[in-house]
């Protein structure tokens, strides 16, 4: 049984402190966060759960053997590390650092101490990336050519993050596990209507070796809300709805091939392929719920995360370039990721 503590419980710790609740071989301990008034919500949904304004109070107590942190991302580097130094397993929200030297910092501490690092990528524990990333990755996908996302909303402008930070790292994420592969070279437009805020828009361009090229637009200025993406491959393309209740995704098989028979060079050497559509039964497992089980596991068992500290260092790496190409309007921003 792995002894959980949780630290920060405004809008999303709530959800952690819920599924570890519930986590088989878990035993949700203590919960602190800097509000009292919060943690009089705790107490009254787990009057067995002990709580306190003081996360150092999570860290001495030795009956804690795993920490999770769902607070604002200035802190993470600093409570992350205390964590680690404290001997104790570290679960942290998404994205997990300010920058790519603390993310770095922070996986060098857990391999030498030899504790699990865990990075909340949630959607990679969805049944919907789960299954399109089998899909791609067995090659029924064939050569991926685009992958083409849209997620606005009116959203929760934040203080601390730009929208990057916020919703593009979900996109990175998901990128990530489709592709095993890590963009090299990175373009991005953004602005901040608001002056002195964070950028609230922003279009992102990811180019990849293999010839992959990503596109991403998210923004928490929009009307409706839209989470849609398009992946195109050599021989089969994909939609996927994450608004859709049912059918979320659905794969097509249609494509166009090219001739270059020389017999042919006068003609319209493009033959286009329209077959059949068909939607995957999805696993519809809360994906934080799968999460949870996966970090206690990985603890139990001593193996790495899928989503480990490494891969929450690529995607702050590439938080960083996307940053910094918006911030010089586009230019182009070349990666060379040190989370490989
Ligand atoms: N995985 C996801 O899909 C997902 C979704 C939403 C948010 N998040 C992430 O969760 C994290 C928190 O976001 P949020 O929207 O819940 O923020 P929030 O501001 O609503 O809540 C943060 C909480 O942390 C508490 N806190 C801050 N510093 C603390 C400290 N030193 N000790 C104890 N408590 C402290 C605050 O009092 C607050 O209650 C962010 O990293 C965010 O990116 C992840």
């Amino acid at each position: 049984m792995i002894s959980i503590g949780v630290i920060g419980y405004g809008y999303w710790g709530p959800n952690l402190v819920r599924n570890f609740a519930d986590t088989h071989n878990a035993k949700l301990v203590a919960v602190a966060d800097l509000e009292p008034r919060r943690l009089e919500v705790v107490q009254r949904r787990y009057p067995a759960v002990s709580t306190t304004t003081r996360f150092q109070d999570l860290l001495a107590d030795p009956a804690v053997d795993a920490v999770a942190i769902a607070t604002p991302v200035a802190t993470h580097f600093e409570l992350g590390m205390a964590v680690l130094k404290a001997g104790k397993h570290l679960w942290l929200e998404k994205p997990m650092a300010e920058t790519s030297l603390q993310a770095r910092k922070l996986v060098d501490e857990a391999a030498e101490r030899q504790l699990t690092l865990y990075v909340d990528h949630t959607f990679i524990y969805t049944g919907a990336i789960r299954t399109m990333g089998e899909i791609i990755r067995s090659g029924d996908l064939g050569r991926v050519y685009y992958y083409d996302s849209i997620r606005v909303n009116l959203g929760l402008f934040q203080r601390d993050v730009s929208v990057i930070s916020d919703l593009a790292v979900h996109d990175f994420a998901i990128l990530d596990y489709f592709l095993g592969e890590h963009p090299t070279a990175v373009s991005a437009s953004g602005i901040n209507h608001f002056p002195g805020t964070p950028e609230n828009l922003a279009f992102i361009t990811l180019f990849y070796d293999s010839g992959t090229i990503a596109h991403t637009n998210v923004s928490w200025l929009a009307p409706v809300k839209v989470r849609q993406v398009l992946i195109g491959g050599s021989k089969k393309m994909i939609t996927y709805d994450d608004l859709e209740l049912s059918e979320k995704v659905k794969v097509y098989d249609k494509g166009v091939s090219f001739t270059d028979d020389p017999a042919k060079i006068h003609e319209m050497r493009v033959g286009y392929r329209t077959g059949d559509m068909w939607a995957p039964k999805l696993d519809t497992t809360e994906a934080l719920a799968v999460g949870c089980g996966h970090f206690v596991d990985c603890i139990e068992k001593g193996t790495s995360p899928e989503t480990d500290g490494r891969m929450g260092m690529r995607i702050v790496e590439l938080i960083e370039a996307a940053t910094s190409s918006m911030r010089g309007r586009g230019e182009t921003v070349y990666v060379q990721s040190k989370g490989q």
